[in-house]
């Protein structure tokens, strides 16, 4: 029974995010680790099937913080996003409207102070976070640089993802690829993965540049922390500014974001792809194929069918 302000939620698509690794971990990061024992923390869409919230009917379609299972109680605070969007599939408040979609648009945007000739450089650019921003940096008028990991991924980077060229990171050593796609060097380094290919990117960087860590998915376990050359004199002497996003510090964006994303897919301007499969079951081994790049999309799970 949902207390006063709150809602009984009826999952339908958890949400498969590599930030579960690190919270499901025995250290806390930005957020407490998950108790041994208690339920996944994890992002789901859900609908509302009791509510005591004034403003949230029940059939509301919401999104946030329910746990990898069948039913919720969200309290007010755990909803990130109750706005309507009925032009948009369902799975779609998950992806493109979730924390992926949302994070590529305000980090860009209060981090990235693009321009335009501007050259971007993202890694993992095939994936959730990735494919957004390199569509939201080319239609600022940016050349847009995308990593990823095989070729499937680096025909979507060109053809649906419009990047201007996509390097295969596992193809050869990542400096030299680095040194043939962006010889005049990075203004924006979105960066999700961190580890190597963070360690040569700073190193051609343009003065003056910008890096956001968005995420550091190429490194599974910090304890021990690993080791790599050392940055500071690469921050120094390229004028750096180099800064960590995450995304729950700017709840108070989200309904303005999201309306501008779904009105950029309205307008056929953005395309996002999801990667769902089906049943409770395919949950923990989905999170650990996000960290082997086996997604395809924004990884999801259905699991709707007893609604
Ligand atoms: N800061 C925030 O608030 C925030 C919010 C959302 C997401 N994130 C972060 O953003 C990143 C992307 O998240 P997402 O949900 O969009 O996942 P995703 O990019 O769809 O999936 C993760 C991808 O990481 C790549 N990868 C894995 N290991 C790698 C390695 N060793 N080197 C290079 N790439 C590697 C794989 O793509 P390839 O096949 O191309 O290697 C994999 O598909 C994650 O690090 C996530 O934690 C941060």
């Amino acid at each position: 029974v949902p207390s006063e302000g709150g809602v009984l939620v009826r999952n339908l698509y958890l949400s498969v995010d590599p930030a579960q690794r690190g919270w499901a971990s025995d250290r806390s990061n930005y957020l407490q680790p998950v108790a041994p024992g208690s339920v996944m923390r994890g992002l789901a869409v859900g609908i509302v099937v009791e509510s005591l919230a004034p403003s949230i009917a029940v059939g509301s379609i919401v999104y946030g913080f329910f746990g990898w299972q069948d039913f919720a109680i969200a309290e007010a605070d755990e909803i990130l996003n109750c706005e309507s969007h009925p032009e948009l599939p369902v799975s779609a408040y998950g992806s493109i409207l979730g924390i992926t979609g949302l994070t590529a648009f305000l980090a860009l945007e209060k981090l990235a102070h693009l321009g335009s000739g501007q050259t971007v450089l993202v890694t993992s650019a095939a994936g959730a976070v990735g494919s957004i921003v390199g569509q939201l940096a080319r239609k600022a008028g940016c050349r847009t640089i995308g990593l990823a990991g095989d070729e499937h991924k680096l025909r979507l980077c060109t053809e649906s993802f419009g990047y201007d060229v996509a390097v295969n990171y596992k193809a050869g050593p990542v400096g030299a690829a680095l040194e043939a796609a962006v010889p005049e060097g990075i203004d924006v380094f979105f960066d999700n993965v961190g580890g190597p290919i963070l360690d040569e990117a700073l190193r051609r960087m343009r003065i003056g540049g910008r890096v956001i860590q968005c995420g550091t998915a190429a490194t599974q376990n910090w304890d021990p922390a690993p080791r790599g050359p050392r940055a500071e004199r690469e921050i120094l002497t390229r004028r750096l500014t180099w800064s960590g996003f995450v995304i729950f510090d700017h709840r108070a964006d989200f309904a303005r974001a999201a309306a501008a994303l779904s009105a950029a897919i309205r307008k056929g301007e953005l395309r996002y792809l999801e990667d769902i499969e089906s049943g409770i079951q395919c949950a923990p081994q989905a999170l650990s194929n996000v960290y082997a790049g086996r997604n395809k999309g924004k990884k999801l799970i259905y699991i709707g069918q007893a609604v």
